[in-house]
């Protein structure tokens, strides 16, 4: 597999940032070949173009899920793309994209799942009150937020916490074990038993 990431995201775009920090720091051998949006006024295709990475926005109105995989597929092509990585991307992937990328596309769920899949993770963490929440990187296969998981972290939920404090303590987390989850899948330092994701170290 070759090191060159296409981000697909819709909106803020803090961990795509994160992983390019990443890559800039000399941190994670990769490069981002391209970020690519759903939503034109993505502020994280925003922060790509500011960083000279190439940035396409395919607004996705009027075009059946089919329809608009190709066109991602065919940009993600011509760009050579080695890992897809979702990046709050908020859209579900049709089956024949999933199937053009084994094992090859990564997402991140602010959630320890299979708790919490779907929107809100975090606000559904907070209302049923759990102790700890957490964020997880997986293989995306063709349901929701359910392939085999590849890092996970772990965020304890404090009495006081609001959404937005204990959203922010877990975005924290996303941003540190997505990197480590991009290394792991790009170095095939794994294999997978099951729905077990078994890692070597390095
Ligand atoms: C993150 O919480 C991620 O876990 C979820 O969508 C959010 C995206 O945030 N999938 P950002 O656009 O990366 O800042």
């Amino acid at each position: 597999m070759n090191n060159r990431l296409g981000i697909l995201l819709s909106g803020r775009g803090s961990n795509f940032q994160a992983i390019s920090d990443r890559i800039l720091a000399g941190r994670l051998n990769a490069s981002i070949a391209c970020v690519i949006s759903n939503r034109p006024e993505a502020p994280g295709l925003a922060i790509a173009r500011q960083r000279g990475l190439p940035a396409l926005s395919i607004p996705s109105r009027g075009l059946d899920r089919e329809s608009y995989d190709r066109l991602l597929l065919d940009q993600l092509r011509a760009h050579d793309i080695g890992l897809v990585c979702l990046a709050g991307y908020m859209r579900l992937l049709s089956a024949a994209f999933i199937r053009a990328y084994p094992l090859r596309i990564l997402n991140i769920h602010p959630s320890l799942l299979p708790s919490f899949p779907g929107l809100d993770a975090q606000h559904q963490a907070l209302v049923h009150g759990v102790r700890f929440t957490g964020c997880t990187v997986h293989f995306v296969d063709e349901d929701l937020d359910s392939g085999p998981i590849i890092e996970q972290a772990v965020v304890p939920v404090e009495d006081g916490d609001t959404l937005e404090t204990l959203s922010a303590r877990i975005l924290v987390e996303e941003h540190r074990i997505y990197s480590e989850a991009i290394a792991t899948v790009l170095e095939g330092r794994y294999r997978i038993e099951g729905r077990r994701v078994l890692k070597y170290p390095r």
